[in-house]
């Protein structure tokens, strides 16, 4: 099994956001037996918390499941349960490198590293903008996906 997590601030708009559309991708191409996915916040506010009001309207709107989206911090541990540790953005993956201990581990990745674009994911807790963040979140999971496929042979 390969398992990846996604990182971000709070674990109520972006990475839960991600980790829904990582999903929904997986149990289209059939992975789910192949691939897991979580995600979880380096700030603690929202542990137990459901998703923000905001990524639950947009992934109701694409019809992808919100099951199971629950608030937890990222821990030193998770570095080992995972093969891939992805950020959100560049203040995620250096705050990844300070609870893991890890600094500047290849597989502690900020997600639209792996997309043309080389930038982070908006944060839509500040800027209100769910569509945009969608739309760039949903570009970076296709790509980690096929990172993912070429990696481990699947
Ligand atoms: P996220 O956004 O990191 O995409 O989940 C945030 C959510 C909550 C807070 C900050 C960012 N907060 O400060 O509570």
């Amino acid at each position: 099994m390969v398992n990846v997590l996604f990182v971000c601030l709070g674990n109520i708009c972006r990475s839960p956001m991600a980790e829904a559309l990582f999903r929904d991708l997986l149990k289209k191409e059939n992975l789910n037996e192949k691939i897991a996915v979580d995600s979880a916040g380096t700030g603690s506010w929202h542990i137990g918390d459901p998703p923000h009001k905001g990524t639950l309207g947009i992934l109701n709107k694409y019809k992808i499941s919100v099951d199971g989206l629950i608030g937890r911090l990222l821990t030193k541990d998770d570095f080992d349960k995972f093969d891939y540790l992805i950020g959100m953005d560049e203040s995620n993956k250096k705050n990844i490198y300070k609870i893991t201990g890890k600094p500047n581990h290849p597989k502690i990745i900020r997600l639209l590293d792996l997309t043309k674009h080389n930038r982070d994911v908006p944060d839509p807790y500040y800027t209100g903008d769910f569509d945009e963040t969608y739309r760039l979140v949903s570009e970076g999971c296709r790509a980690l996906l096929e990172k993912i496929r070429n990696e481990n042979n699947i």
